[in-house]
């Protein structure tokens, strides 16, 4: 298969970091978003995440501007109909998960290599909707998607070997890495990264120590490039308790179970980085 187009569905925070490695390899991109005004918040955080890496020499002026060019915005999905490689990376929810795969699934071509970037949805829940489950899989990328090397790819149940190699091939083409995991919750990354960062919101909850104190252990203790507290700031708040919802749900041990600080928070509003407030405060004031 020759991938010229991709089609991607979301343009949030991992969506637009989806786009702009697509549209620096070259890729024609197309993404869909739900409505005109999430579409130009994705585009302008798009803009300035090619903005920062020219700031720093990652990449040239005009292959940003190339780069750009490449990128069409649309809330339509049949927009994405003629794609080759349709990635999905909408919110962390299983229903709008199916939904949009059902809507998308009957319009793009049988050929196409469909994948979800979820981060802890079983794909077996999520494939029949596509109504092409060999073509099926998944390609979990990490945030800052720009940065972050790797790509963990899932395997559905029915995902054929020749979908998992022409995955690999299209990830690798992106100048990333990838580790391929079974479709188990959480699959490799997040079945041990959210238990940790959902420790650290315990140890906070407890009183044990405070955020600062929590992230410069395991910055300067264990040599982490940031302490969980701000990972977990990073990552979502949402997201994150999204996804401990998920291995909660599915594996039935306490041990995965969301912390209720984190719940509170979330109902508060307080979703982290993205939001300007989590468990650091991050409006102009807090910076
Ligand atoms: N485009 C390209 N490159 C960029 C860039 C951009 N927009 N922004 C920064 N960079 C480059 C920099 O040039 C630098 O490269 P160098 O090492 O070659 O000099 C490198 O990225 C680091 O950038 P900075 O020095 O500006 O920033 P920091 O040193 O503060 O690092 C960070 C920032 C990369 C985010 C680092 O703190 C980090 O690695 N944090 C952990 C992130 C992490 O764990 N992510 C995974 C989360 S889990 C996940 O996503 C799964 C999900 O399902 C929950």
């Amino acid at each position: 298969m020759q991938v010229k187009k991709v089609g991607i569905l979301g343009c949030g925070l991992m969506g637009s970091g989806i786009v702009e490695v697509c549209a620096k390899a070259g890729y024609e991109v197309v993404v869909r978003e739900v409505n005109d005004q999430f579409l130009k918040k994705g585009l302008e955080r798009l803009e300035g995440s090619l903005g920062t890496a020219v700031e720093k020499g990652k990449l040239r002026k005009e292959d940003r501007d190339a780069a750009r060019a490449r990128v069409r915005g649309t809330t339509n999905v049949a927009d994405l109909a003629d794609s080759d490689v349709v990635i999905e990376a909408i919110i962390e929810d299983r229903v709008q998960k199916r939904e949009i795969w059902a809507e998308i699934g009957k319009v793009v071509r049988r050929e196409a290599l469909l994948a979800t970037n979820t981060s802890s949805i079983p794909l077996s829940s999520l494939a029949p909707a596509t109504g092409n489950p060999t073509r099926f899989l998944g390609l979990h990328f990490m945030n800052p998607v720009p940065v972050m090397k790797l790509v963990e790819i899932v395997l559905g149940i029915q995902t054929t070997d020749e979908t998992l190699a022409e995955g690999k091939a299209f990830i690798e083409s992106l100048g990333k890495t990838t580790i391929t995991a079974k479709d188990t919750p959480g699959f490799v990354i997040n079945v041990i990264l959210v238990p940790y960062l959902c420790e650290a919101v315990r140890l906070v909850e407890a009183g044990v120590a405070s955020p600062e104190d929590v992230d410069k252990g395991m910055e300067l203790g264990c040599g982490v490039p940031m302490g969980p507290i701000k990972l977990l700031d990073f990552v979502g708040l949402d997201t994150t308790l999204a996804i401990a919802e998920v291995l909660s749900s599915e594996f039935k041990d306490p041990r995965y179970a969301p912390p209720p600080l984190l719940r509170r928070m979330v109902e508060s509003g307080f979703m982290g980085k993205k939001s300007g407030r989590g468990f650091y405060d991050y409006s102009k004031k807090g910076k």
